[in-house]
Formats: structure tokens, C-alpha cells, sequence
């Protein structure tokens, strides 16, 4: 076991007070594969920029934690044999119970998330309580999560709509009693491919900063992160489905109101599914078209190269350039 200090990491305390004081957002990128990580790193690299890097329970489950700790390090001594001191957090995303939080801690995350999000409030804020002491007790910051967030698959229908998103009278409440570093709202975002749907003439609803500018007025200077933030470029969807995939084509979170949202005061943005279908579409082209290929080297070069780019543009619309 491991404190994340000795891989070089740092927690996201310092992050998001310079990302807060500011005006940008600190990119927080989940990686499935080798080829993603190094793709993050070396766009990071390139721009200077800060980066958090997501690694979800079944990343454990998929790789181990042990290689994944070492991965990460190794991409920090890239960045020191560089001579830059860029910084670097390895953080759970989605941790779902205390057991995977634990986990997370002993095998050097320097942040973690705590995600009671589904559960009534106050057994959220004892959930997120209870990670919370603990996490300190490591130096490891948490962000916990209000509000449910796959919310705006429902936007548009009337009703249901303002209930799935945060309450900004609950928020204050919750970050006092919980001792939570950093919280995830609900203001319109959405996980994965579906997000929101297109109003009637075709323009795309806005994320709804009423929200978030009262949550920003209720607890001021505290870092607010949005999930759910892929922009789900068509192309790569059309990609994908002309290459032997079947997905719908889907709208996603326009990437001019992720910079809005970055100059309000959210200080971290997490990207997944952008990455992923970039690669995934690359990889069924390269596929189709190369039929004889025995091993996955005829895909895994141009992924990293193409999602560098991904990255590289990720970190200009959160305006994180430079800030290392
Ligand atoms: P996307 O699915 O929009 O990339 O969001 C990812 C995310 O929020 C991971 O926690």
C-alpha cells in the first residue's frame, strides 16, 4: 500500500483554489487504456496544463489498482524528466460505496469521490461524512454529489424536470455537515451518449446557470464540478455506425457552455464519453479497412494521436493552458 505523495501526486486543494480564483476549470479526463493515458499526458504536457485523472471502480476491475498507481507515476516522471512540474491527481470517480473509497486511498489516490447521490439526503450526508473523516485522515480530498444527474434525459418534459436537478437551498446544509472538498451538481448535464434532446426548432436547451449561480451565491469560493460534459461530436457517431456500430445520433453538451460554466466557478469538467467514441470510431475504421490485421498496434498508435487532439481542444475550452 501507498500514500499518493510517494507517486507524486498532488490532492485537488490547490487545483481548484487557483482554478476558482482564476475563471477556468481543471480537465478531469477518465482513461480506459494505455493509449488513452498517454494521449491525456500528452496533451497536458503540451498545453501546461493541470489535469485529474478518472479512474473508476472497474478500472480496478479491468487493470488493477497496483498497475494503475504505476501507471500514473510514471506519466509524473515523464512530466518531471521534462522539467516541468505540472500537477497531477489520480481520482476515484463514481466511488459508489466506503469499502471502494478505502481501496482507492491505500492504493495512492490523492482525491476521491463519494457518490450518495441516489440516496436520500441525509444518508447521503452520512455516507459522504463518513468518507470525508476518513479521507482526511490520509490528506486525500472528496467530492461528494447533490442531485441526480441523468435528470436531463428527462428535460423538456414537464414535471419531472426541476426536481432531478441540485437544490441550491440543500447545498450549504450539505457541504457544512459533510466536510466535503468539492461537489457535483445537477444543472442539465448527462453521462454517456444520451444527453439532452434538441428543443422543437432544432436549438440546444442551455444548462441551467440560474442553478448554479445560486448554488455559486449560497457557498462562495467552494469548487463545484460538473459531470456529464461531453460535447458528442456527430462525427465520430456516423463513424462509428457506417463501420458495422449501431448508436443513436444524440446531442451533447455544446462545448461553449462548458467554457461558461468554467468562468462562473466550476473548477473541475469531466470528459469520458468524448474520448471514447473517438477511439472506438477509429478503431472499427482501421478494422474495416485493414482486415488482415493480427494485433491491435494497427489501431492503438493513431488512437493516442487522434484523442491527443481531443484532449488538446478539451483543454481550451476549459482554459487550463498554461496554468502549470
Ligand atoms: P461524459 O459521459 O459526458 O463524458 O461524462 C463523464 C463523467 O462525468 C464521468 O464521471
Amino acid at each position: 500500500m501507498y500514500h499518493y505523495t510517494e507517486l507524486g501526486q498532488v490532492n485537488t486543494k490547490e487545483m481548484f483554489e487557483k482554478a476558482y480564483a482564476e475563471g477556468y476549470a481543471v480537465p478531469a479526463f477518465n482513461f480506459i487504456s494505455i493509449e488513452q493515458f498517454n494521449a491525456i499526458m500528452d496533451a497536458v504536457i503540451e498545453k501546461r496544463s493541470p489535469v485529474i485523472l478518472l479512474a473508476s471502480p472497474n478500472l480496478h476491475k479491468q487493470l488493477g489498482y497496483e498497475i494503475l498507481a504505476r501507471i500514473v507515476q510514471s506519466g509524473i516522471d515523464r512530466i518531471h524528466n521534462a522539467g516541468l512540474d505540472i500537477p497531477v491527481a489520480l481520482h476515484l470517480d463514481h466511488g459508489m460505496t466506503f469499502a471502494q473509497c478505502v481501496d482507492a486511498v491505500e492504493f495512492g489516490f490523492s482525491s476521491i469521490m463519494i457518490d450518495g447521490s441516489a440516496l436520500p439526503f441525509e444518508e447521503n450526508v452520512a455516507l459522504t461524512k463518513k468518507t470525508v473523516d476518513y479521507a482526511h485522515r490520509h490528506g486525500v480530498t472528496v467530492e461528494a454529489e447533490l442531485g441526480v444527474l441523468s435528470g436531463a434525459e428527462e428535460a423538456g418534459e414537464e414535471g419531472s424536470r426541476t426536481s432531478l436537478y441540485t437544490d441550491p437551498a440543500k447545498v450549504e446544509e450539505f457541504v457544512k455537515k459533510t466536510g466535503c472538498d468539492s461537489l457535483a451538481i445537477s444543472i442539465g448535464t448527462c453521462h454517456g451518449l444520451v444527453k439532452i434532446k434538441p428543443n422543437p426548432d432544432g436549438s440546444l436547451p442551455e444548462l441551467r446557470y440560474d442553478i448554479l449561480q445560486d448554488v455559486m451565491n449560497r457557498v462562495p469560493g467552494f469548487p463545484i464540478v460538473l459531470h456529464g460534459a461531453s460535447a458528442i461530436d456527430p462525427k465520430f457517431v456516423d463513424m462509428i455506425n457506417q463501420y458495422g456500430g449501431h448508436i443513436e445520433a444524440v446531442a451533447g453538451i455544446p462545448e461553449e457552455q462548458v467554457t461558461k460554466a468554467a468562468h462562473m466557478g466550476v473548477c473541475k469538467v469531466n470528459i469520458a464519453t468524448d474520448g471514447w467514441i473517438s477511439a472506438l470510431a477509429n478503431t472499427r475504421k482501421i478494422l474495416a479497412e485493414n482486415p488482415a490485421a493480427i494485433d491491435s498496434r494497427v489501431f492503438t498508435l493513431k488512437n493516442r494521436v487522434m484523442m491527443k487532439e481531443i484532449y488538446l481542444h478539451k483543454i481550451d475550452v476549459m482554459g487550463s493552458a498554461g496554468k502549470a
